[in-house]
């Protein structure tokens, strides 16, 4: 974070865990407010941020990197050692040899299951410059042939314009018997107030978790609650697509 806004933050909130605790609610309160306005139109059980055109949606995830690099430095480390460790505990994931990230930003994802053995690379409409670990690519039309990965990863379900076509071809890469593995937060009838990045929500997470499994034709595997994460309450979930 800068000088001039830890300053104003100070003079906002100031210090110690009551300060912080004001600010999480002081902006937990202003995402609940901008849910609620014209941004967003519910549909059903699914609410989807409004775009004028595709491209608009493009250029709007795409300009998300620039303003969380600094947090992503502070919190690199940490996110690098939960993914390993929730990586580590999926025992369907063990038994994949290449794994495909969608939405995979800079790679941590990427990185922690290079070091669990496995072959991954990511895709994402900004991977930043020379990124070694995350090609560039929009995950509702991906480059990859028909059945050609055997796992596909993703935490970015909230940020896809599209849920059809993106778990169509997510379905497409994946080989007969290769998973989708999906982390993702509750709702928004189950308290999460989407942010400002966030293109698609949903009413629940099982709501959410019924629409991918009939769009992939998925059998569901494994279900993890991952408890309260800086994301929120996030839950994990292991599809498969059948033999
Ligand atoms: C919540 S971030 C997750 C980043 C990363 N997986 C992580 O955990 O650090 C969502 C990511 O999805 C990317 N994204 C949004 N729309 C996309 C699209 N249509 N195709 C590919 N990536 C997209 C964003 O650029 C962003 O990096």
């Amino acid at each position: 974070m800068g000088f001039m806004k830890r300053v104003r933050n100070i003079l906002r909130y100031g210090v110690g865990d009551q300060a912080r605790a004001r600010k999480r609610a002081d902006k937990r309160a202003g995402k609940a407010q901008r849910f609620e306005s014209e941004r967003w139109a519910r549909d059903g059980d699914f609410a989807r941020r409004r775009y004028d055109s595709y491209d608009e949606y493009i250029q709007h995830q795409a300009s998300k990197l620039a303003g969380v690099a600094d947090r992503l430095r502070e919190t690199e480390t940490r996110d690098f050692d939960q993914f390993l460790e929730r990586f580590s505990a999926c025992r369907p994931l063990a038994e994949m040899r290449s794994v495909l990230c969608l939405g995979a930003r800079l790679g941590t994802e990427v990185r922690a299951l290079h070091r669990l053995g496995h072959f991954a690379v990511g895709i994402d409409v900004n991977p930043g410059d020379e990124n070694p670990y995350v090609l560039p690519g929009d995950f509702h039309g991906l480059v990859f042939p028909d059945g050609s990965v055997d796992a596909v990863f993703t935490n970015a379900l909230d940020h896809v314009f599209d849920l059809e076509r993106m778990i169509g071809e997510t379905k497409r890469v994946l080989r007969p018997g290769g998973i989708l593995l999906a982390e993702f937060e509750l709702g928004f009838g189950e308290g999460h107030v989407p942010g400002d990045f966030e293109a698609t929500h949903w009413k629940n997470a099982d709501v959410l978790m019924e629409q991918i499994r009939q769009i992939g034709g998925f059998t569901v595997e494994e279900i993890v609650d991952l408890g309260n994460t800086r994301r929120g309450q996030r839950r994990q979930v292991v599809f498969r697509r059948p033999s």
